[in-house]
């Protein structure tokens, strides 16, 4: 009992603290003290699992990783709206949401006499990724992507790590709605992007393209403790709401500020104007401002702000008619294209880059665009010495999007595809039906090194010390030639402090990192090898299936594709790279060294019986609606067949089974009753 006060007392305290830091006030406590309290909270916690509320400040750092994601229906679709880059369109736009509503009459002549202007709110169009989050009474119980607008993944652990996001909404009962469903972009500023990547950059991982994809990444992870640093998030509009709350605003910009004092951040560029002359001003001014932002933008939102005239309005099959996106053309320029390089990635692949005469884009100096591989090439035509154009939409490196034939002067050359590896000068092949080349080759150096760079880095063994630049020192000095070689650096202490900005501190800190490494599990070492078609999600479904590296080498390639996530390619790949001479190599070189090569299986903090198990419902069932029995699963974390597969965990089988009970009973697959399954949902 005493802890229970304590424990709220404790939470209250940090939610407020919480809350004022997002208003960016003074949270009334140090840093210390916030990291202190929360380390109680989360010991209280601990203890008393039954006392931990949705809200509580430790779901955003404490969050456990997920197995799997749930999709979720959204209650209200999330729409897509039109877009248009002419102002003539968002004119046209504009006239017609008039003629619509009844409120420009055709004069004499075909012209439109206005009677009235329009209240149109206007909104920066944030590049990044639209969210749908839920608050009941009050609490965040839900966030989800927007998927395909009628269903998107649940996210929740995802978006609790991020701070512009409340747990709880500001004021307390009765001022919140029962429901609040809002839509919104999260989004990633310029400063948190590079910060990210100077950290990609020094444990040698491959860079983010823009924001917008680090964000989309970050919101992806199973594990919230791998969402990036710095995310943030603006509401823009509504989803399911209660009829009661939703009467107390007459149109979007009240519903905004009605967000804002329940503690919802909304863009303070927003502004409301009449008619579309004023928002053709502010457009046009927001495209010079927008520049000195902190975050990217690509356009304006225009909605007709009151709720009864976009009601009236409506919508088209795809898209309201009460709203359009007018978006800036992407930043573009031309400039001489100079070479062509083949960079050898860590399987093999040739990556085509461009180098160019530099040239300002966007506010940076622009030396390389990626060509993205041979295809691309022939698709534009593209020769030595050609004037290029180049565009720039939000990310750094830009892409080559045209070529000026008409002022070629017959001194441009061919692009030559590859004939052997830059690296190890072996033979380079376009296998059937690909467009990458590749070199076959696993002895090439270059292969070599990106594979080493891959594996010491963060999302693999997470070698704390042996970034890229190191790496790449080690390989030079011929230290490392393979991933057993990392393991036996502590023998060669006096060659690498020979090595260049190396010193004896430095070295203990690197030995120290490489002797945690060992201890990562099956699932890191999988991915961190580089094999082809191997990614990191895949090593985690067939480590949590198979345990050992002497459980999956025994496995045949079928038994490697049951299970989920790993396709019939994945499966070839996996089996050959664990019976050829380097596989086994490998493995024996790395147990020999003391890694770890088992992985322990994961219990979600929140498992149910269904969590990642495929169900399939079949027969007659009594006592409920299938419809409804599904979305209980679903929401447990089952994901619902229709047909029943070696991949099928559960059969539930009412009257009348039939076909896919044969099937089960083939497959050796558990079935329940309905009876057991009403017993097992309580
Ligand atoms: S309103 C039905 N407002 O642009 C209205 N969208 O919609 C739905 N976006 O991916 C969207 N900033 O996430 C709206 N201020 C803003 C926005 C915005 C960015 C994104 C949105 C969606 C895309 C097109």
């Amino acid at each position: 009992m005493h802890d229970s006060s304590a424990l709220s007392a404790l939470r209250n305290r940090l939610l407020e603290a919480d809350r004022r830091y997002r208003l960016g006030e003074a949270t009334g406590m140090t840093d210390a003290q916030w990291d202190a309290d929360l380390r109680e909270l989360a010991e209280l916690e601990e203890r008393h699992p039954e006392l931990r509320t949705p809200d509580s400040p430790t779901r955003r750092v404490g969050g456990a990783p997920i197995d799997g994601f749930v999709t979720v229906p959204h209650a209200v679709p999330m729409l897509s709206i039109d877009n248009t880059y002419s102002q003539r369109e968002f004119q046209e736009w504009y006239e017609r949401a008039l003629k619509l509503l009844g409120l420009g009459a055709v004069a004499g002549g075909g012209l439109f006499a206005k009677t009235a202007e329009l209240r149109l709110a206007l909104e920066p169009k944030v590049d990044g990724v639209a969210v749908s989050l839920r608050y009941e009474k009050g609490i965040l119980v839900r966030g989800v992507t927007r998927g395909d607008g009628e269903k998107g993944d649940d996210v929740t652990h995802n978006l609790r790590t991020m701070h512009d996001v409340p747990l709880q909404l500001a004021g307390s009962q009765p001022a919140w709605p029962d429901v609040l469903e809002i839509r919104g972009e999260a989004y990633l500023p310029f400063d948190a992007f590079e910060k990210a990547n100077a950290k990609r950059a020094a444990s040698g991982e491959e860079l983010f393209a823009n924001p917008r994809n680090t964000t989309a990444g970050a919101l992806k992870q199973k594990d919230p403790k791998k969402v990036v640093k710095g995310l943030r998030f603006f509401a823009h509009g509504r989803g399911e709401l209660d009829v009661a709350f939703a009467e107390t605003t007459s149109g979007h910009s009240s519903f905004l500020a009605s967000l804002r004092r329940l503690g919802l951040p909304t863009n303070p560029e927003a502004a409301c104007v009449s008619g579309a002359e004023e928002a053709w001003a502010f457009i046009t001014a927001f495209d010079t401002k927008r520049r000195a932002l902190p975050y990217a933008t690509d356009g304006v939102v225009a909605k007709v702000d009151a709720w009864d005239l976009q009601a009236k309005l409506g919508m088209t099959s795809k898209s309201p008619r009460w709203c359009i996106a007018y978006k800036f053309a992407p930043d573009r320029d031309t400039t001489r294209l100079l070479q062509v390089d083949w960079q050898v990635g860590k399987t093999g692949r040739l990556t085509p880059r461009a180098t160019m005469e530099p040239v300002l884009l966007a506010g940076t100096t622009v030396r390389h665009a990626s060509l993205h591989n041979a295809d691309q090439i022939a698709l534009l035509g593209l020769m030595i010495g050609d004037l290029v154009e180049i565009e720039k939409a939000g990310e750094i490196i830009p892409h080559v999007v045209g070529v000026r034939k008409d002022v070629r002067t017959g001194s441009e050359t061919a692009v030559k595809a590859p004939l052997t590896c830059p690296s190890c000068s072996g033979p380079v092949a376009q296998a059937d039906g690909e467009v990458d080349y590749r070199c076959d080759n696993p002895e090439c150096p270059a292969q070599i090194r990106e594979r080493l760079i891959w594996f010491c880095a963060r999302d693999q063994m997470d070698i704390a010390g042996l970034g890229e630049k190191l790496v790449l020192q080690l390989c030079d000095a011929g230290l490392i030639k393979n991933f057993g070689d990392i393991y036996h650096l502590a023998q060669k202490r006096g060659e690498i402090l020979g090595l260049e900005r190396m010193a004896d501190k430095k070295l203990d800190n690197l030995l120290a990192g490489i002797e945690a490494s060992k201890s990562r599990g099956l699932a890191r070492v999988l991915g961190g090898l580089g094999v082809r078609h191997l990614g990191s999600s895949a090593a985690d479904a067939l480590s949590q299936q198979f345990g050992s590296i002497e459980a999956l080498i025994a496995a045949s390639p079928d038994q490697l594709q049951a299970v989920g996530g790993i396709g019939p390619e994945t499966a070839r790949a996996v089996h050959t790279f664990l019976h050829s001479d380097a596989g086994g190599h490998v493995f024996a070189e790395l147990a020999a060294c003391g890694v770890k090569l088992t992985e322990q299986k994961r219990v979600a903090a929140n498992a149910t019986p269904f969590s990642g198990k495929t169900v399939v419902l079949t027969g007659t069932l009594e006592h409920s609606e299938r419809g409804d029995l599904e979305k209980k699963l679903v929401a447990m974390g089952a994901k619902i067949s229709g047909s029943v597969s070696a991949k099928t965990h559960l059969v539930i089988a009412g009257d009348k089974a039939g076909s896919k009970l044969a099937k089960a009973a083939e497959l050796g697959i558990e079935v329940w009753d309905e009876a057991k399954l009403m017993a097992v949902l309580g």
